[in-house]
């Protein structure tokens, strides 16, 4: 095997979830989504100018001149060397960092090329149940809520009661939160950000043994990528949102009973994903400023060695800022576009 291919990516890739949460940790609490989201894509395609790699996204930040950078389609990296798709949510919980709220983080993970799944157009949502390896074969989505939290339960030896799952707040969710308090279990609603609770499923003792219900396709195909490094496991099914994107999806053959698991979505060996705390949460802390210099906390993995690394580093800006082309100063003073 070739030094290249052996090459450790998600040690490199680490540069570039730590220049996106960095260049937009400065406008915390600000309320501006917009800003959030283009500053931190473009300082994380910046970052990916410096990696050997010809990347092309795969799951991006929107379509070709919806998103200025990191739209689906767009090659990144120098283009000298391994021929990777490229999942990134520059900032996942863009929304939460608007608000100052905690999860919000940067993720980029990298695949075999043509081995992620490709969404199909208009298809933004996906039901999903996704757990740890320790839950593996106790998921089904077409059994109830209840079933699925007594056997999770089982899996890990507690009690249903002890089970925490984690759902995204949204009407489209409501008949699930009815059916897991019925069934005695834990609940966290989360307003938005559900790569981070997807993580902290398939790690041991982070408080969080399951994440259910419907939220972003992206960022399950992202999030399989994650998966598939930490042995977890996963259920999914597109969901389509309104009766158009329905009919738009039958047109197409599909079935929308389809169900994919972690291989379906990832069909790749060779998986490397970085993901770096932006405003905090119970796994990876947030970005954070001191007089010695700024203060970011990433997770690196691998899925070919199953190498998991915590990395903490101290950033100088004030150095950073003479040679690097990333803007690490954030968005101007008193830009305030509403948020939600
Ligand atoms: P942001 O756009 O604020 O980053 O939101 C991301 C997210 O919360 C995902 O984590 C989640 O899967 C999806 O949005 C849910 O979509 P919606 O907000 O449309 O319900």
């Amino acid at each position: 095997m070739s030094e290249k291919i052996d090459r450790n990516l998600s040690l490199e890739l680490i540069r570039a979830t730590e220049a996106a949460a960095l260049s937009m940790a400065l406008v915390m609490g600000r309320g501006d989504i917009s800003i959030i989201t283009q500053g931190a894509a473009q300082a994380m395609y910046t970052a990916l100018r410096a990696v050997d790699v010809a990347g092309r996204i795969a799951i991006g930040e929107g379509e070709e001149g919806e998103a200025g950078y990191l739209y689906t389609g767009q090659p990144v990296g120098t283009g000298i060397g391994p021929k990777m798709d490229v999942a990134v949510r520059a900032i996942d919980g863009a929304r939460l960092l608007a608000h100052g709220a905690p999860h919000a983080i940067s993720i980029i993970a990298l695949a075999d090329a043509g081995s992620l799944y490709k969404l199909p157009p208009g298809l933004r949502y996906m039901n999903k149940i996704m757990v740890g390896p320790e839950a593996k074969g106790a998921i089904s989505l077409d059994k109830s809520a209840e079933w699925n939290l007594k056997n999770i339960a089982k899996a890990k030896h507690i009690d249903v009661r002890e089970v925490t799952a984690v759902v995204l707040d949204r009407p489209r969710n409501q008949q699930l939160v009815r059916e897991i308090r019925q069934a005695g279990a834990r609940l966290h609603l989360i307003s938005d950000g559900d790569i981070h609770p997807a993580m902290m499923a398939a790690l041991p003792e982070t408080g969080v043994d399951v994440l259910m219900g419907i939220g972003g396709a992206s960022e399950a195909i992202v999030a399989a990528c994650l998966l598939k490094c930490l042995d977890g496991e996963m259920v999914g099914r597109l969901y389509p949102h309104n009766t158009a994107t329905r009919q738009a999806a039958l047109a197409q053959g599909l079935t929308l009973n389809e169900v994919y698991t972690v291989e379906d979505l990832v069909k790749s060996e060779n998986v490397f994903v970085s993901i770096t705390g932006v405003t905090g949460g119970a796994r990876l802390e947030g970005v954070r400023y001191s007089e010695g210099g700024v203060h970011t906390h990433s997770i690196v993995m691998r899925s070919k060695s199953g190498t998991m690394r915590d990395v903490r580093a101290r950033h100088r800006l004030d150095k950073l800022m003479r040679y690097s082309e990333i803007d690490f100063a954030g968005a101007p003073t008193g830009a305030t576009v509403a948020a939600r």
